[in-house]
């Protein structure tokens, strides 16, 4: 086989065997085949794109790229939420310790934060002692007695990912379907889960900006799980603003402790039952999705769900007295509010902007090698369609440093305001299922 009449078969639109696609990932994640021959083929795909099969193929072939995680240890079906990013977007906090409160098993697999979008794995560490370093016999212990906990990734997950996203971003091939889908499915296969919960954002601060864009890469990725046997469905939401009200790891803690206490954020609790009885349908908890919510809702009410998360933070060396001090987070020095200089409604708190402002407070990384502040951070008072007083605040800046003019400038132009009322943003736009 040879690479050159790999890359001319695409190039001129026929689909890839599967002997095909094996080749060219195996032959690429051992060097064999160099990076200028991977970057023809990927246009190639780029403009060609790849059928159905070909998608599953190429994910498959990515998972046996590395290791896959073992989960068969523990009992009942492991059901996985991925979001494909956002800002603020604190639902795994939530959803860990909800969905385990209804006996899902939740086999969590994380990650940390770069640019603008936090990590959950950053967010946990606010919690003081709280530590992911656990190995894959402890981690699933741990699943069995608690039916919660959170690793880091492993070592060597996905390789020929790795290796393929890299190359995309050097060479404009980022933004394709077949290949965001594979990417991000490859990764969730072989972190084991049974089952997958995706939730897909559009608007102005997600990956996909259009609502099209989003489904389309929401029906890829559906079809592919559901293809390679893990049941797959896909949850459309908003991300023209950010999640909830708090932008920052403890701050997001803390957001996170009060929708656990039935007191969140309406956006986020919505996203979060919603998302929630998806996992819990999944799971085979309960038989309908309106059962499944009833059976969410009664334990954020109760008090189950916030008491699972006492359990999930204090099995992994957290300090528990969080739950009920938050004060006992870290906290910022500065506190700063930005006030609104005209009145009207709030038309646009622009996502992306409100994420690249918390990362320069210091709650995001700028690079791999970036420490963050986890204090730090933005808490929102205004969301859109929200009406606002010249004067009022529609934010507080949670800072360590006593500058921040250049942050409160960056926001100024993130929101806007506008004389005409104005609807709050849908924010689950659609669902997809096999
Ligand atoms: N996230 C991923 O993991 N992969 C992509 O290709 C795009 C976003
Ligand atoms: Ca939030």
């Amino acid at each position: 086989m040879r690479m050159y009449d790999i890359i001319e078969k695409k190039r001129d639109g026929q689909a890839l065997t599967t002997e095909e696609i094996n080749y060219f990932i195996n032959g690429y994640t051992n060097g064999e085949i160099p990076d200028y021959q991977v970057s023809a083929l990927l246009m190639a795909i780029y403009f060609q794109d790849m059928n159905n099969e070909e998608r599953a193929q190429i994910t498959k072939a990515m998972v046996e790229s590395g290791d896959q995680i073992d989960l068969s240890d523990i009992a009942g079906i492991k059901v996985d939420k991925h979001s494909t990013g956002g800002v603020g977007d604190t639902t795994t906090l939530i959803l860990a310790p909800l969905v385990a409160s209804v006996g899902v098993p939740v086999a969590k697999m994380s990650g940390r934060g770069l640019g603008h979008t936090g990590g959950t794995i950053d967010k946990l560490e606010a919690v003081p002692g709280f530590h992911v370093e656990i190995n894959n016999n402890e981690f699933i212990d741990l699943v069995n007695k608690n039916k919660v906990a959170v690793v880091g990734q492993s070592g060597n997950l996905t390789p020929a990912d790795k290796k393929l996203y890299g190359l995309r971003d050097v060479t404009a091939t980022v933004n394709s379907i077949p290949l965001i889908a594979s990417s991000i499915m490859s990764k969730k296969i072989a972190s084991g889960a049974d089952a997958i919960v995706l939730d897909v954002k559009t608007g102005a601060g997600a990956f996909m900006k259009e609502l099209k864009d989003a489904k389309a890469l929401a029906e890829a990725m559906v079809t592919i799980g559901n293809k390679v046997g893990r049941n797959t469905m896909a949850v459309i939401s908003d991300m023209s603003q950010p999640l909830g009200n708090a932008i920052g790891n403890a701050l997001e803690v803390h957001e996170a402790i009060q929708t656990l206490q039935g007191n969140g954020p309406d956006d986020l609790t919505e996203l979060c039952l919603t998302l929630g009885s998806q996992m819990v349908v999944l799971a085979n908890k309960a038989e309908t999705l309106e059962e499944a919510r009833l059976k969410l809702q009664d334990n954020l009410n109760n008090g189950k769900a916030l008491e699972q998360f006492k359990v999930f933070l204090k099995s992994q060396g957290g300090d528990t007295t969080v739950v009920d001090h938050p004060d006992s987070l870290p906290q910022a020095t500065y506190k700063v509010e930005l006030p609104a200089k005209t009145s009207g409604s709030v038309a646009n708190i622009i996502a992306d902007d409100i994420g690249t402002a918390a990362m320069m407070l210091g709650a995001g990384r700028a690079t791999k090698e970036s420490t963050i502040d986890l204090a730090v951070g933005i808490v929102l008072h205004k969301k859109i369609g929200d009406t606002v007083d010249a004067g009022e605040p529609l934010l507080t800046i949670h800072s360590n440093s006593e500058e921040v003019e250049e942050v409160k400038e960056k926001l100024y132009k993130s929101i806007s305001i506008t004389k005409e009322a104005v609807e709050a943003p849908t924010l689950i736009y659609d669902t997809v299922t096999k």
